[in-house]
């Protein structure tokens, strides 16, 4: 599959079901995923990975009686994924890296492991809501005082049903401009 090709047909897919990448399968795709542009090489992240009983006991948790913001309400702790990989940003402190570019960086890691899960035929999901709630889960994934929940990725194989509706890709020209010039106006390559 090349790289636009992946893009445009990976969809967040919530449906899923076993199998899920290995350890060893999430550590090799991992390895690409890390390829990702990083200011400093600094590796501001690191990943916890649930199975089983290790995302029961975190649904379990109360989510700190912090009301889901209303976009979250599909955002649930409990999940039929084999594979639950948390995300941890882990800014290196005293850097000359901002910490704002080492989140750019830890989510640059996220997006490439979503589309090299994507290749490989596993199906993936970004998942905040209740999980990055409150300290629960913080407590529960002992997570270092400097550092924050970025959510999770559930990772397995996309239930045969469900089947994600096509992307359609907007006209984002309005997103581009050239200096001195409106929005909208960038113009050709080249011109
Ligand atoms: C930082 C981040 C957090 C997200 N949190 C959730 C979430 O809590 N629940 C959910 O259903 N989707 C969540 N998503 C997935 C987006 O809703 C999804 O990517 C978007 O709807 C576009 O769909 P697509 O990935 O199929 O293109 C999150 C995505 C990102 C980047």
């Amino acid at each position: 599959m090349d790289v636009m090709t992946a893009i445009l047909t990976r969809r967040s897919v919530r449906a899923l079901r076993a199998p899920g990448p290995s350890d060893e399968e999430f550590a090799y795709l991992l390895r690409g995923a890390a390829a990702a542009p990083d200011h400093g090489g600094l590796r501001p992240w690191r990943w916890i990975l649930l199975r089983d009983t290790d995302v029961e006991a975190l649904a379990a948790r109360p989510a700190g009686g912090t009301e889901p913001r209303p976009r979250d309400r599909d955002a649930r702790s409990t999940t039929s994924a084999p594979l639950r990989a948390v995300l941890v940003f882990s800014p290196a402190p005293d850097q000359d890296v901002p910490e704002w570019e080492q989140l750019a960086a830890a989510s640059s890691v996220a997006y490439g492991l979503m589309l090299l899960l994507h290749a490989r035929g596993f199906g993936s999901s970004w998942r905040t809501g209740r999980l990055c709630a409150g300290h629960e889960a913080r407590d529960l994934l002992r997570l270092g005082p400097g550092e924050r929940l970025l959510g999770a990725l559930d990772i397995g194989t996309p239930e045969a049903s469900t089947r994600p509706a096509r992307r359609c890709c907007p006209d984002v020209s309005d997103r581009v401009q050239r200096l001195g010039r409106p929005v909208g106006a960038a113009g050709t390559a080249g011109a």
